[in-house]
């Protein structure tokens, strides 16, 4: 079972990272391959609305905007199951988030039951470090793009300063579960 974890702050010991480890641990520990990606390792530039604002995400599925997002948006195709872990920033994902989900919406929400993320698991945690607003919204339009991109909601996970140390256990609980129930 093949689960990427893809996370999107750019600090590499706090809240998200550290979620984003449990989710890693998680579907480890139920027999996962996991490959886990910080989108601040790569360059992947936003959504330009090429040409009348559908460039060739509409007919061809790509993104015509070449970066680090062609390579990710493949290997996210071809996993079995995904977790997103963003910190919330302004009630809402991650720049970093954004960018990649906005531009993978474009190219698979569009090909319906052909979408590389048909049916997939997929867990959303949104990490609010500071005053713990915004998490709902966040999660909000994480699962929009869930069920845009027709995948399958398997949980969203609200995290914030006070709930982290048991939030965590949940995210891994989470993945783990996730795993299990793909391989049964
Ligand atoms: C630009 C910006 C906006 C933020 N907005 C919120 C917010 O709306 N709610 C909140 O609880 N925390 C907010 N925070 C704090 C982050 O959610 C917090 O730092 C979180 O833990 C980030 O994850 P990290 O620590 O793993 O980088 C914001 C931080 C930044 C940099």
């Amino acid at each position: 079972m093949d689960i990427i974890v893809i996370s999107s702050s750019p600090n590499k010991d706090a809240l998200t990272a550290s979620c984003a480890a449990a989710a890693a641990e998680g579907a480890r520990e139920a027999g996962g391959q996991v490959e886990a990606v910080r989108l601040n390792d790569l360059e992947i530039r936003l959504c330009e609305a090429c040409d009348n604002g559908w460039g060739t995400c509409l007919p061809d599925h790509e993104c015509q905007v070449k970066d680090d997002f062609q390579a990710l948006h493949a290997r996210v195709c071809q996993a079995d199951a995904c977790v997103v872990v963003t910190p919330v920033y302004w009630g809402e994902m991650s720049e970093s988030a954004k960018a990649f989900m906005d531009r993978l919406r474009r190219c698979e929400a569009t090909r319906g039951e052909e979408s590389g993320l048909f049916g997939k698991p997929v867990i959303a945690v949104a990490a609010a470090g500071d005053s713990g607003n915004g998490m709902i919204t966040c999660l909000l339009s994480m699962e929009r793009w869930i069920e845009h991109v027709r995948a399958f909601k398997f949980d969203l996970i609200p995290v914030n300063r006070w709930s982290r140390e048991y939030k965590r256990v949940a995210v891994r609980e989470a993945a783990s579960t996730m795993v299990r129930e793909m391989l049964t």
